[in-house]
């Protein structure tokens, strides 16, 4: 099964709209035309509007960084699914280990989010990985079935087209230090049988697992060559357009 590289910059919090522009036409001006690899932004959400506007001729996607479930009422601060598709948002970034971390999110408070996306035709980018402490455990694959299971109960096998799973390892995040070769595609491939375990074989070899943490340029092609990871999420190397279109073009040549 042949599956598509799909290069995404989780801008986190960072860039003014202004800023936000100066970089999404640099990416439009290196990998913007191209359709051998997927690309796709997720800048904060007070930039979406403007990025929409420059994402509109280009192949670059648009993803938002966390949405709330319903689709409107009284939830101060939040956004819906629906008001992201209004302004052309494709994808967006569901479980993110800060929102985790930070923001209480938990399995089952993902799982409502991730229905909700699919219910409004926007593509979920569910991030699940483990702490340090859990992989010196030996429980690292145990807490990513649990984060797959739960944070996909109730998905429809029909919206499976629209699912994109991101294994970061939370060690990994924003810290320089990148999981081997060898940890990526065991822990992509654990991944992967959990979903064939919960959607059947030839379902999960149809979706695409990103790898996030520390990815660079100087590490994306060793990654991207493992067979069970198709992409990457890339958070401080996304704020450049230069080493971001670096690692496009690693994805561009990685077999
Ligand atoms: P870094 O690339 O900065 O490690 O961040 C990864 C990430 O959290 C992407 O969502």
């Amino acid at each position: 099964m042949s599956r598509k590289f799909l290069i995404t910059g989780n801008w986190k919090m960072n860039l003014t709209p202004d800023e936000s522009v100066s970089l999404v036409d640099e990416i439009n001006a290196v990998v913007g035309i191209q359709t051998n690899v997927q690309v796709c932004v997720c800048p904060p959400f007070t930039s979406i509007p403007v990025v929409s506007t420059k994402v509109e001729q280009s192949e670059v996607l648009l993803g938002a960084q966390n949405m709330h479930e319903e689709p409107s009422g009284a939830y101060t601060g939040e956004v819906s699914a629906e008001m992201l598709r209004s302004l052309y948002v494709s994808h967006v970034i569901l479980g993110h280990s800060e929102r985790r971390q930070y923001f209480g999110e938990t399995n089952t408070s993902i799982n409502s989010k991730i229905l909700s996306a699919i219910n409004a035709n926007l593509k979920p980018i569910y991030c699940i990985g483990e702490t340090l402490e859990e992989r010196e455990a030996g429980s690292t694959m145990e807490i990513l079935s649990a984060q797959v299971r739960e944070g996909l109960s109730g998905f429809p096998s029909s919206a499976l087209d629209l699912l994109v799973l991101a294994y970061e390892p939370v060690w990994a995040i924003g810290t320089g230090k990148t999981a081997t070769n060898d940890m990526a595609q065991d822990a992509h491939a654990g991944i992967r049988k959990v979903l064939a375990e919960m959607f059947g074989e030839s379902a999960a070899s149809s979706v695409r697992i990103l790898y996030g943490g520390s990815m660079k340029p100087d590490n994306a092609t060793g990654l991207l060559s493992q067979p069970d990871v198709d992409g990457g999420l890339i958070g401080g190397a996304s704020l450049s357009a230069k080493s971001f279109c670096d690692i496009v073009q690693a994805a561009m040549s990685a077999p």
